[in-house]
């Protein structure tokens, strides 16, 4: 794939090779990411941070990670501070916003909203998540930290365990890694949700023509096997309202004590974030936090390095990052 001016929407447009080309330049990314170098290689350069919908770990790391590139970010936040809420259209507001800007980071809570607003931009375009569609650049950090977490156990992608559970119709994250798995040997999935709730079957279609083996339940039956344990958070700003999110929460619960009794030593627990932490969610606790085997915090700081890579790589730049190093 050439990277070099593309817009990065969906996890359909890598391949094996593409990913792994991507996590190799996400590797030389570290030593900038950990300040132990610095590079002024997109000095000058503008990224636009469009977020119209909330967000803590994408936007903030999009950001950081184009200021430890040397650039600067513009932003804006919620729908009601943009001319979008006056009725603008996503074109006019990317057509506008890409002669500011030398890219383009965006979220948007409708699904297909940001390849709608890519065909009015003249820059680059990064999904940062639309609706319950995608979320690619959280898919490959995801994907990323799964290669690191099961390298450390000398294990691979290819032949690994994956258990899924919560909101797997809603959670955007759950959809994109699936379909980036669908590059990989031999996955097993097992995919535990309220039936009401389950994975969309374009991402089981995908499953099923990777040939990888899935089995659906509604009950934490299956795990004691799982390389990879992936948490997701009941999506409540998908649902009609509050009270309808409301009688999902709290039924797929992990702490420590059934970590201990049903979960093989050194299952990784992963989750997006944010976890919903209210005891009536609680769907990862926090007697969690000292086990070494919580990867959610290593996972959000490789949304850096994922995201200082995806710059580099559709800025054209990936070269010229030692380069332009300076003082520390
Ligand atoms: N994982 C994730 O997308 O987090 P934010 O909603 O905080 O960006």
């Amino acid at each position: 794939m050439n990277f070099t001016g593309s817009n990065i929407l969906s996890v359909n447009q890598f391949d094996r090779d593409s990913v792994e080309y991507i996590f190799s330049v996400a590797d030389k990314m570290q030593p900038y990411a950990r300040r132990q170098k610095r590079t002024k290689v997109l000095e000058g350069a503008i990224l636009g941070n469009l977020f119209f919908e909330p967000s803590t770990r994408t936007r903030v790391s999009f950001g950081t990670a184009f200021n430890l590139l040397g650039g600067e970010v513009r932003e804006t936040t919620g729908m009601e501070s943009s001319a979008i809420a006056k009725g603008e259209s996503l074109y006019d507001t990317a057509r506008v916003l890409s002669s500011y800007s030398d890219v383009i980071a965006m979220r948007h809570p409708k699904s297909g909203s940001v390849a709608e607003f890519s065909e009015g931009s003249r820059v680059p375009v990064i999904n940062g998540g639309d609706g319950a569609n995608e979320h690619p650049t959280q898919a490959l950090l995801d994907l990323y930290t799964i290669e690191k977490e099961l390298a450390y156990h000398g294990q691979t992608i290819d032949n690994m365990h994956i258990c899924m559970i919560g909101d797997l119709k809603y959670g955007r994250t759950v959809h994109s890694l699936s379909k980036l798995l669908t590059m990989y040997k031999n996955v097993r999935f097992t995919l535990i949700s309220p039936r009401e709730l389950s994975m969309p079957s374009s991402v089981l279609d995908a499953l099923d023509t990777a040939g990888h083996a899935f089995h659906i339940t509604e009950t934490m039956e299956g795990i004691v096997d799982a390389d990879i344990v992936y948490q997701t958070r009941i999506q409540q700003e998908r649902f009609a309202s509050p009270q309808d999110a409301d009688q999902y929460r709290g039924r797929f619960r992990l702490n420590q004590d059934i970590y201990t009794k049903h979960y093989k030593p050194n299952t990784v627990i992963m989750h997006p974030l944010p976890r919903d932490s209210r005891s009536e969610a609680n769907e990862l606790d926090n007697d969690l936090n000292q086990n070494p085997n919580l990867a959610i915090f290593r996972q959000a700081d490789n949304g850096v390095l994922i995201r200082m890579a995806l710059f580099a790589l559709t800025l054209g730049v990936v070269d010229q990052v030692d380069q332009y190093e300076c003082p520390v």
